[in-house]
């Protein structure tokens, strides 16, 4: 067993998290929970947090008028992050989950140093969750241009368990083909075969969806693949972190039914039909909040 797992067994809990102080009110915990990305791909993660709290209200921010980040600068990507943080955090959220993994990767710091309220990437629960699932300890990490070169879910596999063996592999074309809505396409199945075919016989058991908008070609990676490989998606994961976050600080929403609002910076009809398209969601009264 490594050195991850065995830590956690252990403990019988994950080792790093905090304590109430006091039970807020109900208006505290009425306030919503902030998701953002840089588009459609967050919302991956916005229906595992749904699903698993489904009396939460949420706010969803895609940042339209400026995706792909992974292709961005860090310091490009850090301003986005704070500038959705603020206007986010004026509108009372109560947690910020950052839905994205470029984002994740390059500005949770900057995040958590403007924010008051919680702050909550998707590359530890992620990263987490394939130590949790591989058997061999070889796992590829998948993901942006910026995510692979941060190097942010080595550092942190290798830093929970130094026995992992890690491979990492960008793969820049799978969001604007995801955000072209071309998951099902012919050219799609190509690009993922140049990605990841050479990579079949590397000897690794499990793969991280490195990237929020990878879980919609889910499919598509198991089969460039050759199949028989775990697949984690840091969305339930990350679903879960926000649940105990919550949870330990008495801020779990009781509502039965809770409210969704989505804002966009750009092509709210677009984003509305592909959400729909993509992934089942009807996405209704999209805001525009342009930066
Ligand atoms: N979905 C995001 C991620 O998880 C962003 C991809 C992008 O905008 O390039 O990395």
């Amino acid at each position: 067993m490594s050195a991850y797992k065995n830590l956690c067994r252990r403990s019988g809990k994950d080792p790093k998290k905090s304590v109430p102080t006091k039970t807020p009110g109900l208006s505290e915990r009425n306030r919503p929970i902030g998701i953002f990305d840089s588009g459609l791909g967050g919302l991956t993660v916005f229906k595992a947090v749904r699903r698993l709290l489904p009396g939460e209200n949420i706010i969803y921010f895609g940042d339209t008028a400026r995706v792909p980040y992974g292709t961005k600068s860090k310091e490009a990507v850090i301003a986005f992050s704070k500038e959705i943080a603020e206007f986010l955090s004026e509108r009372g959220v109560k947690l910020l989950v950052i839905a994205c993994n470029t984002a994740s990767s390059l500005a949770l710091e900057e995040v958590r140093g403007i924010t008051r309220v919680p702050v909550i990437g998707v590359i530890e629960p992620g990263a987490r969750a394939a130590l949790g699932a591989t058997s061999n300890g070889r796992i590829l990490v998948t993901g942006t241009t910026a995510t692979i070169t941060s190097g942010a879910y080595r550092k942190l596999i290798k830093k929970l368990d130094p026995g992992a063996f890690i491979f990492e592999k960008a793969c820049p074309l799978f969001v604007p083909l995801v955000e072209e809505g071309w998951c099902g396409k012919k050219i799609t199945e190509l690009v993922a075969e140049e990605y990841l075919a050479p990579l079949r016989k590397s000897g690794f058991d499990t793969v991280i969806l490195g990237c929020t908008h990878y879980p919609l070609l889910k499919k598509m990676i198991a089969r460039a693949l050759g199949g028989r490989i775990k697949i984690v998606d840091s969305g339930p994961a990350t679903a879960s972190e926000v649940r105990a976050e919550l949870r330990a600080r008495g801020l779990l929403n009781p509502a039965r039914r809770g409210r969704e609002r989505y804002i966009a910076s750009d092509a709210p009809d677009k984003f509305k039909a592909l959400a729909l398209r993509l992934l089942n969601l009807r996405v209704e009264n999209v805001k525009v909040k342009r930066f």
